[in-house]
């Protein structure tokens, strides 16, 4: 009884040393922010876990200003100077040490996988090199037929659907959850998972990757366990989401296959092929394509929906909106067949919603985590010191009243020259990242939406059905958002109608 006793003082103690060190001692003392955030993590993280993290740092850049000291050891940035600073080329060259990714996070979430998406800056060189020569504009315009035949199909189910279950109103989102699975499964491995076909029924892959996303939100959070504490992460079955994933059938086994063929003349075409051309011992590291396959498959399916989904929501939300997309569409093309990944480069207007719906509703919502090194680095400015977690925190900078007018709104324009928006500060917009880590698909990401929400509008006649909550886009979510059904009225557009009844 007598130890128990001393152990909770003990404990009690350590907990009362480090509050009053984190408050007043701590070398970030002097950086702007609420004591209750930098006294303890426990702020932070009930936020993740509440799923309203993203307003509350939000808040604390209106009230705190451009850098808030959001927990004992990190910084949150909305400085346009951060971008260049934190994540840039010339800032990493200038100095003797990067600021690298923050490791633990992955190594809570993804075991420290290797992939593209967790290597250190020295190992990620040649894999990005490979990985971008797969996702260069010239390389994805090839294979505009190939991302055209699963939406085409999807389009032909879903009339078929409308007609045989004599309804009006869907829940888009599994099918667009599946049109992408299909397509990613095709580009990264030749070989697709009928998922399509399953027309309004979620593959499992899909799903596995929703719920994945908000596991990986939480187990995140472990790292800032205390150390007496962390062995509980290690009860856990597994936190190496992707590997987990990837070794559910059919997904595992179908990229062991792909993997397995190498250099076959029937897949010289898709990303594994780019990934193991190199004969650099890294990037032939079978362990490290098996998890780069995994990652460009499943990123995917977690982020393009939600962004596609976003767009149809905003538009259907204000008609005026949606029909000046459609009229673009429509005076411009005579059938489906002439929307391509090309043409669709084309679309000035429809191009402005994209771009507004990455800003309104960006997929990557949270912070893009980076540590300080130990020799410290200056950030805006100002030294930091050294093992501080920075970032920019990208729902801020969205939607911050210093960069943009009614941030909060949906509005094309701001794109397309509107005098009512000249006063928005555009640099501060990186939805996909800067520097040697952005996001490798990005080129990728804008053309599939695009070609996606094209075809849709130029099939269908479109309605916002009221079955939806009124705040579809305000997500829960860390880093990337949680998303729910969207339910749309459609109607086959009389054109399209007629083009795919048999005379
Ligand atoms: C709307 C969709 C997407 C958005 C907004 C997005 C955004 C981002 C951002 C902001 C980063 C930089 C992370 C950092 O600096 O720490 C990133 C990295 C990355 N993204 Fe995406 N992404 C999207 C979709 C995808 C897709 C579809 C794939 C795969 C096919 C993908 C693969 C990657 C990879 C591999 C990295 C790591 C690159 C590196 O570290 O060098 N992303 N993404």
């Amino acid at each position: 009884m007598f130890s128990v006793w001393i152990l909770c003082v003990g404990l009690a103690l350590t907990l009362v040393s480090n509050l009053i060190y984190d408050i007043w001692f701590h070398p970030l003392r002097e950086y702007p922010g609420p004591r209750y955030a930098a006294a303890s993590r426990i702020w932070y993280s009930l936020h993740v876990f509440r799923g309203h993290h993203k307003n509350a740092i939000k808040r604390l850049h209106d009230e705190f200003g451009l850098v808030v000291r959001i927990a004992p050891n990190e910084l949150s940035y909305i400085d346009p100077r951060a971008w260049e600073d934190i994540y840039g080329r010339s800032a990493h060259e200038n100095r003797t040490a990067a600021l690298e990714k923050e490791l633990d996070f992955f190594e809570t979430a993804f075991n420290n996988s290797d992939s593209l998406v967790d290597a250190n800056s020295r190992d990620f060189k040649s894999q990005k090199n490979n990985a971008t020569r797969a996702f260069s504009n010239g390389s994805l315009l090839r294979r505009s037929p190939t991302m055209a035949t699963y939406i085409d199909r999807s389009i032909e189910l879903l009339r078929t659907y409308l007609s045989d279950k004599q309804v009006s109103t869907i829940d888009i989102d599994p099918w667009i959850g599946n049109i992408v699975l299909d397509t990613h499964a095709k580009l990264t491995i030749s070989q697709d998972f009928g998922a399509v076909e399953l027309g309004p029924i979620p593959h499992t892959l899909v799903t596995n990757m929703h719920r994945a996303v908000t596991t990986i939100q939480y187990c995140t959070q472990l790292q800032y366990l205390p150390h007496a504490l962390k062995f509980l992460t290690k009860l856990m079955p597994s936190r190496d989401i992707f590997t987990v994933l990837g070794k559910i059938p059919p997904l595992g086994t179908a990229i062991a296959k792909r993997i397995a063929k190498e250099h076959d003349e029937s897949v010289s075409q898709d990303f594994v092929s780019h990934m193991i051309q190199d004969s650099e011992a890294d990037v032939r590291n079978i362990a490290t394509v098996r998890s780069n396959a995994t990652v460009f498959v499943l990123s995917a399916v977690e982020t393009l929906p939600g962004f596609i989904c976003s767009i149809l929501y905003y538009l259907l939300e204000t008609p005026e909106y949606y029909k000046a997309a459609s009229n673009e569409l429509r005076s411009r093309f005579g059938s489906s067949a002439e929307i391509t990944l090309q043409s669709t480069q084309q679309l000035e207007y429809l191009g402005a919603c994209m771009r507004e719906g990455l800003r309104a509703s960006p997929p990557a919502v949270g912070t893009l985590t980076r540590r300080i090194p130990p020799q410290g680095a200056e950030v805006c400015g100002r030294f930091v010191p050294g093992g501080v977690t920075v970032g920019i925190h990208n729902w801020s900078v969205t939607h911050s009243e210093r960069f943009w007018t009614h941030p909060e709104r949906f509005r094309p324009e701001r794109w397309t020259g509107d005098g009512d928006y000249a006063d928005d500060l555009r640099s501060v917009f990186n939805p996909f990242g800067v520097g040697p880590r952005t996001c490798v698909a990005r080129h990728l990401v804008l053309l599939e939406a695009t070609l996606i929400v094209a075809k849709l509008l130029f099939a269908f006649d479109m309605t916002l059905d009221p079955k939806n909550c009124g705040d579809w886009p305000v997500h829960k979510g860390h880093f990337v958002p949680t998303r729910g059904s969207l339910f749309i009225g459609l109607k086959p557009h009389l054109s399209e109608k007629s083009a795919s009844t048999p005379a």
